[in-house]
């Protein structure tokens, strides 16, 4: 939470009403049913969930309990069944929807294959019959390491098809960090492709999947897609061609019947320690969520063609690339490769090609556009956007604006998101046809949903205050616990205030109760809307034998919002240089994946530490954003440390 910031947000004070004509169409079309709504749910959230969950998801079986809250353990919708893949399909074959398109899907060769409701359905259920004949079973977990393509999608509705719990890891991480995660959810089986294409180059997905779980006993089953076509090594037994064992199998798959709390998914994620978390999802609070937020923040309509950039491989895509969209019966478009492939235009490209009119896109990348130039932007026709929106970081005045004239030309509402993986679903969002909109503020919490500001105490702030974001009330998509450590949830999410769910983020509410987001305030990093532990990167550094101690921190990054900078200390029998600095550098890509890259690597002699030896961060931040380090440094073992570091 840095001091800039906030004066930069206060200082913003434009406010853009949506425009009347959106308003007009819009399902949420008034402030008035706004509040109605936030009235209905804040006298009675039960009832209100219960309402929603009626009207937006179809039931196998009717719930006996709307929510069985044992603090902070929650179940929600007990005693009743139904089936996400069902609810994503099968209730859209019943209507002329089922010849819409589902599925748009653009790779970044230029290749592009679009599958309608039918047709993803009878895929669904023909990859649902290859796991039931590699012998996955109801409860099993399935790894999934994947390109951006249409089968990473059928693979984890065919899981929730038949009650596999899936568990994807997003393609940019190594072989080391594919692994943990593998051998944390005992996944028994992982489905994965010879190779993805970014930037023109084969991402070598099954090399990395072969390293990961050699010598791990759980997988049984490896089946891949092929995709980029270059040799890769066959284990007869244990490899499966996906176009090879889907044709041994009929397509008729029944929908199991699965219990509310059915476990959906793990989705591992940082956190503050160097372990990452295995975020546990449920069946249907979690689908109410994703339905209930897409609808209303999206405004969606079956005349929409919907484009979010995230990879699959992160919450976001699942949420809002796969689930909350199909459940409406939207089309959802996905495309494969990098955005500046093979030029700065891919995305306009693809806007202007599938006339996309809703675009989901992170503040990194509005930030990157801006540095690459309008005039990618302006050669093509953005005519057919009607809603823009972001995610993942607080975005930047500036950026808003950019986004706003450049892309949206005056014309699109931006609905600013904030959640998290831990959320499952968008907690503080505009709804585009009634929120007044203030660049830089996920605006005001959803109906239903219930966030604070409160001290360190626990107590709730005054209006334009800074503290820390809580949320008071237990909600349908909240994760239910961290995999195989329940202990580390109650520790993580609900001890700081008991209680209240702890979201890691500082923020500030201002007069109109507007949320302004502040970043974390622990240590956790966001870089380029990801979130990185710097006890990770630390881990990961001191793994290798050069070193013997390092601390990692953030710096601001024009592009990135944050870069990882390491400060590290040698073992004595080795000597700093630029080939080492290269070495370490690689290291960390080779065990968390490209992301964690350091940006800056500089060699101390000495960490600044307290007496009890506790690493002062907050003066290494400084020192790594080339500030004077500020603050209380009495507590500074050795004080000479930071002259020497500022001259590193
Ligand atoms: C953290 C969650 C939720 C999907 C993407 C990231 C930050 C997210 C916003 C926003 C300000 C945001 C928070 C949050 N964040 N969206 N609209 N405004 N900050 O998911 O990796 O679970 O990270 O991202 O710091 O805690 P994640």
């Amino acid at each position: 939470m840095s001091e800039q910031n906030l004066t930069s947000v206060l200082k913003e004070e434009r406010v853009f009403a949506p425009p009347p004509p959106f308003s007009l169409q819009a399902g949420i079309g008034s402030m008035e049913q706004y509040q109605a709504l936030c009235d209905e749910a804040k006298q009675d959230p039960e009832a209100f969930w219960a309402r929603q969950a009626g009207e937006l998801l179809d039931w196998i079986q009717p719930w006996d309990t709307v929510l069985d809250w044992e603090a902070p353990f929650a179940k929600w919708f007990e005693g009743g069944k139904l089936n996400l893949s069902a609810n994503c399909l099968d209730r859209h074959l019943a209507n002329w929807r089922r010849n819409k398109a589902a599925l748009i899907w653009e790779g970044e060769p230029g290749d592009s294959r679009t599958l309608t409701y039918q047709q993803l359905h009878y895929e669904v259920c023909r990859f649902t019959n290859v796991l039931k004949k590699l012998g996955v079973v109801k409860g099993d977990r399935v790894a999934i390491y994947m390109p951006m393509i249409p089968e990473l999608a059928i693979a984890m509705l065919a899981c929730a098809r038949m009650g596999a719990v899936h568990n994807i890891v997003f393609g940019g991480f190594s072989a080391e960090s594919l692994r943990d995660r593998i051998d944390d959810a005992q996944a028994k089986m992982v489905v994965t492709a010879d190779g993805g294409w970014r930037r023109g180059q084969i991402v070598p997905l099954k090399d990395m999947v072969d390293q990961a779980i050699d010598g791990l006993n759980c997988v049984q089953q490896v089946v891949m897609v092929k995709r980029t076509g270059q040799q890769v090594a066959f284990h007869p037994g244990r490899d499966h061609w996906w176009h090879d064992i889907i044709d041994c199998v009929d397509a008729n798959a029944v929908p199991e019947p699965l219990d509310s709390e059915h476990p959906l998914f793990i989705l591992y994620t940082s956190g503050t320690t160097g372990k990452p978390k295995g975020v546990v999802h449920s069946t249907a609070g979690y689908l109410l969520g994703a339905t209930y937020s897409s609808k209303l923040v999206f405004d969606l309509k079956d005349t929409d063609t919907y484009w979010c950039t995230a990879d699959i491989g992160w919450i976001t895509g699942h949420s809002y690339v796969v689930y909350g969209l199909l459940s409406n019966g939207a089309t959802t478009l996905m495309y494969e490769g990098a955005p500046n492939y093979p030029e700065a235009d891919r995305f306009w490209k693809i806007i202007d090609k599938h006339r996309v009119s809703i675009f989901y896109t992170a503040p990194t990348a509005i930030r990157a556009f801006i540095k690459w130039g309008e005039k990618w932007p302006l050669r093509h026709d953005l005519s057919s956007l009607r809603l823009l929106g972001t995610v993942g970081e607080p975005i930047n005045p500036e950026a808003w604006i950019w986004y706003h004239s450049v892309i949206g030309k005056n014309r699109c509402p931006i609905v600013d998101t904030w959640w998290q993986t831990e959320t499952g679903a968008m907690m503080i969002a505009p709804l585009p046809g009634a929120t007044p909109l203030k660049p830089g503020t996920a605006t005001l919490p959803l109906p239903g949903i219930f966030p604070e500001v409160v001290d360190r105490e626990g107590k709730p702030v005054g209006a334009n205050e800074g503290g820390y974001l809580v949320i008071t009330h237990p909600w349908p998509s909240m994760l239910r616990t961290v995999y195989g450590d329940p202990e580390r949830y109650v520790q993580n999410y609900w001890t700081r205030y008991p209680g209240l769910y702890f979201t890691g983020d500082g923020a500030r509410r201002d007069a109109d109760g507007y949320f302004w987001i502040m970043g974390r305030v622990d240590d956790v990093l966001n870089v380029s809307g990801h979130r990185l532990g710097t006890m990770e990167v630390e881990s990961a550094l001191v793994s290798h034998e050069a070193v013997a101690e390092a601390a990692v921190v953030g710096k601001p990054d024009e592009i990135r919002g944050e870069s990882v900078v390491a400060f590290v200390t040698l073992e004595s029998s080795y000597t700093a240089s630029e080939e080492l600095k290269d070495t370490l550098r690689q290291h960390v890509v080779k065990e968390i994946g490209a992301i964690a890259r350091p940006e800056d690597l500089i060699f101390t002699d000495a960490l600044p530490k307290t007496r009890s030896g506790k690493i002062m961060r907050r003066l290494l931040r400084d020192i790594a954003a080339g500030k004077q380090a500020t603050g209380d440094t009495s507590t500074l073992e050795d004080a000479s440390i930071l002259d020497k570091l500022r001259d590193a």
